[in-house]
């Protein structure tokens, strides 16, 4: 995979990049040797800078990637989870999420840039410490004002730019210096042309003597130039030094000069470039429109904010961002916004710029998620950009939400994580909005609004869906009381449906037809189009649980109609996904390719990634069915490679499985018993269900040739195998040759059932004789009782369509009835395939 990483490093550098060719080379060694390296030194002294550059003249070292993550914001026990939703790593059921994401990590080799860890020094540390010791390939740079102090690691004092000595009389002597070019560089941005004359050489290298080569400093005297002489700009701060106070004289000599040079820049701004600047301060990043709503006010009117952005972006007190959504983004540096920020509090401002912020992003948030999920009418268009906008604002988001949880602001908190929530689902996010949920659940609030507590308490049970389906079922149920009580009929039919879908995880399929229907009902009656599509979708997978292939179909196609009525295309895409499954179930693989590629376009445009997973996995299985092995690869291989950078371990080991029966249809059965001893291994160690008997069966079928004595020996390698090797076992592409040190194909005599396949799962059961995928199907059909007129109804084909498929199926497996092929079906020896996964699993159903 190729390289990735937060904004911020992606972008282009945005402006040019001076000098610290002695200290890249140097880091670049360091990287090499050490496995921790922090960027030390006082604010403003390029710290963030020098790390973004490495990560760029590093990427290419780094197979998966370099990484830029920024814990500045962050409460500290959020620093976990907000690395791994950097990473794209997603919780697992009862497992600690740092557990998940240093098994994410374990198999790779990257760069992990952590910046601004002093706000978080301890938390930063421990994280590095557990990750270092379990990812031989990870290496991580932090930048911090202090060292982490763990072990192994490297601190390196960043220096500051290179400054002229005394006596520097020429031109060409002084372009050689470090500070002089970003001097020179930073006041040409201002003024065109701009270019040091031979008779400000003096004043020039006094400049930056004084300035301790400190960058920032650099670039705030620069941005002076406009207006000011050079001359003039070494003159005024000379006086502004002399007047520092007794206070500042005790820091750190730089520390001391950084501050003195942005009072004094601060001093030369207007009385309303100041209030701008300070009001900017309680942003992580803005658009216009965003300063516009949260800094104008009666002091400061809406139309000049434009104005007021621009002066202090031409002071360099402002960092202009590239674009996102066709908007202009700006950000304060981190030393700008902390003295900002002072300066707020000490006018007495702070309390009502936050709250400002406040009131504006619960407004955003909610107003996002009554797009995203449809309740106001909006073109798709605008709901993915609610996706891409989260992205770029999280960081405001989730310092509100801080500032709730310090205020105990538990309404606005709620109903902020209740309108994230999609955001967080469609990213992966879970653990990370889990915590801000519980973390204002657990406080005692009395007075709480049933409207409020009800649908947080079914968004934290969203949350939960996939990692503990008891949890959720509780918080939902007590949700959709409040809700109820609240008379909140979309929120009722939100609960509703979650509890349809808890009830279709845990296998309780009737329960979750009861569910949908009242959710179905409810969302008609009040035109809620997001929730009857939802409802649709939970009943047509009930229909296909109990085998009722065409309702099913009926009801997944009525719930696209309804998502696409209200241009809702996620929705749609989830229905499709089903749509797929079922039309390969009812062995129509054209159509169900359909499906899946239009709910692939789907999800990738909101980049969903556990959908999309799921997704390239239909195809594959499509393919293989088809036996179609190089398209199965490519999806199965995208499959398992996206599950694996979201650590999630049930998807990492369905694909291990999948890629076993790649393996038997490529002539590798070898490879097959180790794949599917691998996957077995890695969900005991998950404690996941085990694969069921008679797919292990099916897997293993092709492996019977090897004779038993050498399936038992594959299995044990495969058992034997770390996750990532059987990953890499699963993904290498290199001919069907047997490993050297395993066992021989014995000839090429007949085929041979071996009397007990290997030591574990592989009963000693005939393996089935090669049932098609079609009478795989109708085997499944036959199981629930159902008659050839009703199989043919189910499979849209004709009766005596059917009875021939019947009569071969008795053919092969040496029945003379019906009912001997169910009991042996239901005996557990019943190939259930990957292609007919639902029929299997009703089976299981009909058998309790
Ligand atoms: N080598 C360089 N070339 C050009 N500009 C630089 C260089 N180093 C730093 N700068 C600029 O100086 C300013 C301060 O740098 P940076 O933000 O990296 O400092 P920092 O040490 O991370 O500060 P903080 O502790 O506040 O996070 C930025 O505007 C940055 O672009
Ligand atoms: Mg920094």
């Amino acid at each position: 995979m190729t390289a990735h990483s937060d904004q911020r490093a992606l972008h282009e550098e945005p402006t040019s990049f001076i000098g610290r060719e002695r200290e890249l080379s140097e880091l670049r060694e360091f990287v090499r040797t050490a496995r921790a390296l922090t960027l030390c030194g006082t604010g403003g002294i390029g710290k963030s800078r020098l790390a973004v550059r490495m990560l760029a003249t590093l990427s290419g070292e780094f197979p998966d990637g370099v990484w830029f993550v920024e814990l500045g914001d962050l409460q500290p026990d959020l620093v976990v989870s907000h690395v791994a939703s950097a990473l794209g790593v997603v919780e697992e059921p009862g497992r600690p999420m740092l557990e998940t994401l240093a098994a994410a990590l374990a198999p790779r080799r990257l760069l992990l840039a952590l910046d601004n860890c002093e706000h978080v020094i301890d938390a930063a540390a421990r994280l590095c410490q557990r990750l270092l010791a379990s990812s031989p390939g990870l290496r991580v740079i932090a930048t911090s004002r202090e060292p982490l102090r763990v072990a192994a690691e490297v601190a390196y004092q960043v220096p500051p730019l290179s400054v002229p000595p005394r006596g520097v009389v020429t031109l060409a002597e002084l372009s050689g210096y470090e500070a002089v070019r970003l001097f020179a560089d930073r006041a040409a941005a201002v003024v065109p042309g701009f270019a040091i004359r031979p008779g400000d050489v003096a004043a020039v290298a006094t400049l930056c003597r004084a300035l301790d080569g400190v960058p920032l400093a650099i670039e705030l005297a620069a941005a002076w130039a406009r207006v000011l002489s050079v001359a003039q700009i070494a003159a005024r701060l000379a006086d502004s030094f002399q007047l520092l106070t007794a206070a500042d004289a005790a820091a750190p000599p730089r520390q001391r000069t950084l501050r003195a040079t942005i009072d004094w820049s601060y001093e030369l701004l207007t009385s309303r470039e100041r209030l701008m600047l300070r009001r900017l301060s309680v942003f992580a990043g803005w658009s216009l429109d965003m300063a516009e709503e949260v800094c104008a006010g009666d002091d400061l009117p809406a139309d000049d904010v434009l104005d007021l952005v621009a002066a202090l972006v031409d002071k360099s007190l402002v960092v202009v961002e590239p674009e996102v959504l066709g908007q202009a983004r700006y950000r304060l540096l981190d030393t700008i916004r902390e003295y900002a920020a002072e300066r707020l509090a000490e006018a007495g401002e702070a309390a009502a710029a936050h709250r400002r912020l406040r009131d504006y992003s619960l407004r955003e948030v909610e107003h996002a998620m009554a797009v995203g999920m449809g309740i106001i009418a909006a073109p798709w268009s605008a709901r993915v950009n609610v996706f891409r906008r989260y992205d770029v604002d999280a960081g405001n988001a989730l310092q509100v939400l801080s500032r709730c949880l310090a205020d105990r602001d538990v309404e606005t908190g709620l109903r902020m994580c209740t309108a994230i929530r999609p955001c967080w689902i469609v990213r992966g996010s879970f653990a990370e909005g889990a915590e801000w949920f519980d973390e204002f659940l657990a406080i005692d609030a009395p007075r709480l609004a049933a409207g409020v507590r009800g649908p947080a308490l079914v968004g934290r049970a969203q949350l939960a869906l996939s990692t503990d389906p008891a949890g959720a079922r509780q918080w939902a149920e007590e949700g959709l009381a409040l809700c109820r009580a609240a008379g909140s009929e979309f929120w009722v039919a939100s609960a509703l449906n979650l509890l349809a879908e808890v009830a279709l995880h845990t296998g309780r399929t009737d329960e979750a037809a009861l569910r949908a229907d009242e959710a179905l009902s409810l969302a008609r009656e009040s035109g809620d189009g997001w929730n009857e599509g939802y409802a649709l979708g939970s009943l047509a997978a009930a229909a296909g649980r109990r085998g009722s292939l065409r309702e099913a179909q009926e009801l997944a196609d009525a719930s696209i109609g309804v998502m696409r009525g209200i241009d809702q295309q996620w929705g749609a895409a989830r229905a499709l996904l089903g749509l797929g499954d079922l039309a390969r179930l009812r062995g129509d693989p054209d159509s169900a390719r359909e499906r899946y590629l239009q709910a692939l376009v789907i999800l990738r445009e909101i980049d969903s990634r556990p959908e999309i997973a799921r997704c390239l996995a239909g195809l594959a299985r499509l393919a293989l069915d088809q036996g179609a092995l190089a398209p199965a690869r490519r999806h199965l291989a995208e499959s398992l490679r996206l599950s694996q950078s979201t650590g999630s371990r049930i998807s990492v080991a369905r694909g291990i499985e999948a890629f076993a029966a790649l393996a038997a249809g490529e002539g590798r059965p070898d490879r097959a018993v180790q794949l599917v001893a691998a996957g077995a291994t890695l969900r005991e160690a998950a404690r996941l269900p085990p694969l069921s008997g008679a797919k292990t069966e099916q897997y293993l079928a092709a492996a019977r040739d090897l004779g038993e004595p050498a399936i038992q020996r594959l299995w044990a390698s495969g058992s034997g195998m770390t996750t990532e090797s059987a990953v890499a076992l699963a993904l290498d592409e290199s001919g069907p040759a047997l490993d050297e040190s395993g066992p021989a194909l014995d000839g090429a005599g007949p085929a041979r059932p071996p009397a007990a396949a290997a030591s574990r799962p592989v009963t000693a059961a005939a393996l089935p004789a090669g049932l098609t995928p079609r009478e795989r199907q109708i085997v499944g059909l036959i199981v629930t009782g159902r008659s050839n007129k009703a199989i043919a109804a189910e499979l849209f084909i004709s009766p005596a369509t059917v009875a021939r498929h019947v009569a071969n199926i008795l053919a092969k497996l040496g029945f003379s009835s019906r009912s001997q092929v169910a009991a042996w079906a239901s005996e557990g020896s019943y190939p259930g395939s990957i292609s007919a996964e639902s029929v299997s699993r009703s089976l299981r159903r009909a058998r309790s």
